[in-house]
């Protein structure tokens, strides 16, 4: 079992010094991403992703270095060559390596880098317990359907919510909840489930759209529209959704403890482990 890298087109070790110094990834945040979780050997949504990288790359004008089948392979293979059974798959394609100028360069040649590496588990305990979470202003571009790799205010929002004790940040627009900075999020009142739509303001989660489906299934009626802060804080329940966290509940929004029972939220979470 060893934890892997791709770059440009060949596999390297997860630890070789080798993205150029000129690669726009790192000098603009030029290009896209996908995290994609691999239970028990196999990439878990791979063309749900793959669909969504193909959206992502259409939004920047960015023509992909492989197509999406052959990206699957590389997954595929990659995932392989680890023998990682329980894996995290994290896949960029930069608009590739040129001395720096803002413009597209021509021609264009873009990279794809990936790496195969043990998925971060979340304790059981946390995921019976919950997560505390902070709300803050979305201070990001409108894009953020677009898996961008500028995560800057994704990391100083995390940031932020860990100094105050805090799993993860939530974005509000004025009083509109939207997002988390690395997840969706889902409220339920009585009965129903909400979550924001899948305007250009948020990502559209792989796990956000099974959830919906799961709560289809289960005949819960679920509305995408948007709902206020204090919507949030008076919620039944309040889970988030994301590659990584899966279905997570949240106990504590701000000073504001949520109910222990969540009646909903296990039974999304007990029909989403069917799915692996
Ligand atoms: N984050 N919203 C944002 C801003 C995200 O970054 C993510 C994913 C999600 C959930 O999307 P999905 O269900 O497709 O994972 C929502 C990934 C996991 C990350 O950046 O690590």
């Amino acid at each position: 079992m060893a934890e892997i890298a791709f770059y440009k087109d060949s596999f390297i070790a997860i630890d070789a010094e080798v993205v150029p110094i000129q690669d726009r990834a790192h000098q603009f945040g030029d290009g896209i991403y996908e995290v994609i979780r691999v239970y028990n050997g196999k990439p878990f949504y791979l063309e749900a992703h793959l669909e969504r990288l193909g959206n992502s790359a259409a939004a920047i004008q960015l023509s992909l270095p492989y197509t999406l089948d052959e990206i699957a392979d590389i997954c595929h293979e990659a995932v392989a060559r680890s023998a990682i059974d329980e894996a995290e798959i994290y896949l960029q394609i930069s608009r590739g390596i040129h001395s720096r100028q803002h413009h597209f360069p021509e021609p264009t040649s873009p990279v794809l880098a990936l790496t195969v590496k043990e998925a971060r588990l979340v304790s059981f305990k946390k995921r019976m317990e919950g997560l505390r979470v902070l709300t803050t202003e979305d201070d990001r571009w409108k894009n953020c359907y677009i898996k961008s790799l500028n995560l800057l205010p994704n990391v100083l929002a995390k940031q932020k919510a860990k100094e105050h004790g805090c799993d993860e940040a939530i974005y509000h627009e004025n009083d509109t909840v939207k997002e988390g900075s690395s997840s969706n999020i889902f409220v339920v009142k009585k009965g129903l489930l909400f979550t924001y739509p899948p305007l250009k303001g948020i990502l559209h989660g792989v796990t956000r759209k099974i959830v919906l489906n799961l709560a289809g299934e289960l005949d819960i009626e679920t509305k995408e529209e948007p709902f206020s802060l204090d919507f949030l804080y008076e919620a039944d329940e309040v889970f988030l959704s994301s590659t990584s966290l899966e279905i997570m509940p949240v106990k504590q929004v701000d000073n504001q403890l949520l109910p222990t029972e969540r009646p909903i939220t296990a039974k999304l979470q007990e029909l989403f482990q069917k799915l692996k």
